[in-house]
């Protein structure tokens, strides 16, 4: 059976290149680069070369990469290194409601430490504004956390405006780059961060490995115990097959990234063109201005999403919802819901597709043409009047 990959935004497979470049480390390195003789100094250069590579992609400095298990562990890093080592200047956090749980459950461990977090809703289009954050803003307050892009949406979120607002402030800011990173140049300085997480299986690299950028000013807590790795603020010897596939990733990425975006655009709008020609009922949810092209988050009034994924699956389509499904009921995106409130329809008929650089037109055209059968099967009258 024919099968159709939409759910990039999850997980990409390996570049070729970089399962190439893989290999070879996997036959040929194997030193700890921590060792001082010829088998450690072959390994230590090519995570110095991994490491240069990471800190050159978003314009930092060599030494403010932290290599860690992927951004869940980077967000982590951050949160509870920030909070640990600032809470005597106070115990006051601010994030936003639509972060990825690798935010935002750490941020609900530190209120049960007795940190009080605020978490910012967000307007219909999926933003917070940087009025909210102004707002919210309190002389005890030493950490903010906001992501970049939605991972569910594509929504880019204002970070360069509140970093700006953030400067005449004691608060450390943190941004979940992640979905950003494989899109957009970033540069830590012009988004005005302190800390930003990146993971490599969301640009093509092998899964477990990320990082951490830290401003050199910075302080955290260290959170692992150990060695000296990572100038123990991260101990544990390195990944060094993740590091060396990373590496080729960013490499990668930093060659092709605007053929990559206007790949997305081109596909993006066929997807939505192909809607509108079978006159499908739907509604993105998001708006167009601030949203990057990989994401389509779309509601299909009417449908029920479980059966719809489900359908799609039997088409040999794979595309995902936010919503988490546990014993046969539906948990609706945190997401959506802070987009659209608890009682609207979207938050349960809306699927996400994304795209990634080996998705074809063809498979667009295949995906809308699968969709709207489907939906004539599920709701004969589904289609616009
Ligand atoms: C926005 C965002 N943050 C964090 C993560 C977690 O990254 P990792 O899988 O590298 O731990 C993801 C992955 O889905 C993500 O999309």
């Amino acid at each position: 059976m024919k099968r159709v990959y939409l759910d990039y935004a999850a997980t990409t497979p390996l570049h070729p290149e970089v399962k190439q470049e893989m290999m070879e480390a996997l036959e040929g390195t194997y030193g700890n680069p921590s060792s001082i003789h010829s088998f450690g100094r072959e390994s230590r250069k090519l995570l110095d070369e991994a490491r240069s590579e990471a800190a050159r992609s978003i314009g930092a400095d060599f030494s403010s990469i932290i290599f860690t298990s992927g951004a869940t562990e980077a967000n982590n890093l951050a949160i509870f290194g920030v909070a640990r080592a600032h809470a005597h200047k106070g115990k006051h956090i601010i994030t936003t409601q639509i972060e990825h749980h690798a935010v935002l459950h750490p941020m609900e461990e530190l209120e049960k430490e007795g940190f009080e977090v605020t978490f910012l809703p967000v307007d219909e289009s999926g933003v917070v504004s940087v009025e909210a954050v102004e707002e919210a803003l309190r002389p005890d307050t030493i950490f903010v956390s906001i992501m970049r892009v939605n991972n569910e949406t594509g929504m880019q979120q204002p970070i360069e405006a509140i970093g700006e607002r953030l400067k005449e402030h004691q608060a450390i800011f943190h941004t979940d780059a992640v979905q950003a990173y494989g899109l957009e140049k970033l540069d830590v300085t012009a988004l005005n961060v302190d800390l930003l997480s990146v993971s490599s299986h969301k640009i093509y690299g092998p899964k477990g490995i990320g990082f951490l950028y830290r401003n050199d000013d910075i302080h955290l807590a260290q959170q692992i115990f150990g060695g000296e790795q990572e100038r123990k603020w991260r101990s544990g010897t390195e990944n060094m097959l993740g590091i060396v596939g990373f590496k080729k990733a960013i490499e990668l990425l930093e060659k092709e990234r605007e053929d990559r975006m206007t790949h997305y655009q081109r596909l993006s709008e066929k997807f939505i063109a192909g809607l509108n020609e079978l006159s499908i009922d739907y509604h993105m949810n998001g708006k167009k201005e601030e949203h990057m092209p990989n994401i389509l988050n779309i509601s299909f009034p009417g449908v029920e999403v479980e059966m719809f994924l489900t359908n799609l699956d039997l088409e040999g389509i794979a595309v995902s919802s936010g919503s988490a499904c546990t014993a046969g009921s539906i948990d609706p995106s945190h997401v959506l819901k802070a987009m659209y409130g608890e009682k609207n329809d979207r938050i349960y008929n809306s699927i996400r597709f994304s795209f990634g650089i080996e998705t074809s037109e063809e498979e667009i055209q295949f995906c809308v043409e699968r969709i709207s059968k489907i939906l004539n099967r599920l709701l004969p009258n589904h289609t616009r009047g």
